[in-house]
């Protein structure tokens, strides 16, 4: 049990959102019916810097020593990552023959594109089996945690980062303190840090609660940050919102003694939004709670009509925050006769917990379900396309986030 807050250290915590026990959301299990361990699933809310995070903290090396998530599958978010490559240029003014260094690289996807931009690149993954696949792709890969003593040996090896990366993992970082001092050791004193992370403002607006799992101890604000950054002598001095995994916030930051690089208004307009809509006070979160069970009770009472209904469904996209959604409603085989994922690692596993089959999109050439539930529901729109013969074959697709949509 968490007793202190992991940003500010303060025991001011209250717990908002429960959502029982499951099993981690990324430990797909290789045949039904076995014993899987479960873990308690809840939310609390620090009271001095308005950090929300889990309650608990499970061993990192349980869940991302091997991994199964490829970020280079998402077509839209390889088109991200161009887009970030972009963002960091316009910073810079070139990051042609920049060090680039990108924590949680998985497979190298937005190393790539890097690369591709002229950059010199550096991967950190500690997931071996993924860091291997960013080696065979030529993305030079250090298998670790990111920690002090690997940024120091970086900066031996290979000189100062003029460009440090984060996307998708501050979440999943217990010490954050130790996470910013490293990237301090390692940054060039004329370099950005760029952190990507779903912000919660749109988590709480768009009741994204499937997004809530084991990996993901923190649900971030700009406000906490700011402060973080501030005692690691770092400045955060751009914002951008992105529309990646269902709305994040761009943090762009830099080491506070380079004054050359001024800060830019977004970073108050930003700041300014989570106050005005009442990010910084508990009773918001109650309401969220409130509104994260009416939506898992309409889910589960949707699909329990379908059955009825003699329906048939197919999923598309076996996320992580698909395990949350199916074990949170209770969406089960009965419902939900297989999920369709083009990544190779997690086809023909079985989804943890509710134990639903993973199959390529071969399984669906021939098949005539009535329904597509939408899993990725992030990534709906590419999802759609790409299904269009379900489509025209009178299939329907359900969009469960932010509330049951059939289109
Ligand atoms: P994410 O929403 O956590 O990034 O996970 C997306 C999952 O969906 C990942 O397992 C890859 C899968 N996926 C496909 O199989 N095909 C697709 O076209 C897209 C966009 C995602
Ligand atoms: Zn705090």
């Amino acid at each position: 049990m968490l007793t202190q807050c992991r940003m500010c250290g303060s025991a001011d915590l209250h717990a908002y959102l429960d959502l029982g026990a499951t099993p981690l959301a990324d430990a797909f299990v290789k045949q039904p019916d076995i014993a899987e361990p479960y873990f308690p699933l809840a939310v609390q809310y620090c009271a001095e810097c308005s950090l929300s995070q889990l309650t608990v903290v499970v061993d990192p090396r349980l869940m991302f020593g091997d991994y199964c998530y490829r970020s280079s599958i998402s077509g839209p978010f390889r088109d991200h990552c161009r887009g970030l490559v972009q963002a960091c240029a316009d910073r810079l003014g070139t990051v042609k023959a920049a060090l680039a260094v990108d924590i949680a690289s998985n497979d190298g996807c937005l190393l790539s594109a890097f690369r591709e931009a002229g950059s010199r690149v550096l991967g950190v993954e500690p997931a071996r089996n993924i860091a291997r696949i960013a080696e065979e792709g030529g993305i030079p890969t250090v298998s670790r945690f990111w920690c002090r003593e690997v940024a120091e040996a970086i900066r031996r090896d290979t000189g100062p980062a003029r460009v440090i990366t984060g996307t998708n993992v501050f979440a999943h970082v217990d010490d954050v303190g130790d996470f910013v001092e490293s990237v301090a050791a390692l940054l060039d004193d004329t370099g950005i840090f760029v952190l990507e992370f779903p912000h919660m403002v749109d988590l709480v607006r768009h009741s994204e609660f499937d997004t809530i799992y084991h990996e993901h101890l923190s649900y971030f604000l700009l406000r906490p940050l700011v402060r973080l950054f501030e005692r690691y002598a770092m400045t955060i001095f751009d914002v951008e919102k992105v529309a990646i995994h269902g709305g994040s916030l761009r943090v762009f930051a830099k080491k506070t003694s380079h004054t050359a690089l001024p800060v830019r208004d977004s970073v108050q307009a930003i700041l300014a939004e989570e106050e005005t809509l009442g990010f910084y006070r508990l009773a918001t979160y109650h309401r969220f709670a409130d509104r994260v069970a009416t939506v898992r009770r309409s889910l589960t009472d949707f699909f329990t009509e379908i059955v009825a209904a003699k329906k048939t469904v197919v999923g598309y996209g076996a996320t992580a925050k698909g395990n949350t959604l199916l074990n949170c409603c209770r969406i089960g085989p009965e419902h939900l006769a297989m999920i369709i994922d083009e990544t190779p690692q997690k086809q023909g596993l079985f989804t943890p917990g509710r134990n639903i089959p993973i199959r390529g999109r071969e399984a669906l050439e021939g098949a005539a379900f009535d329904y597509m539930l939408i899993l990725a529901w992030n990534y709906k729109d590419a999802i759609m396309r790409k299904t269009e013969a379900f489509r025209r074959r009178g299939g329907k697709y359900i969009i469960p986030i932010p509330e049951v949509t059939v289109l």
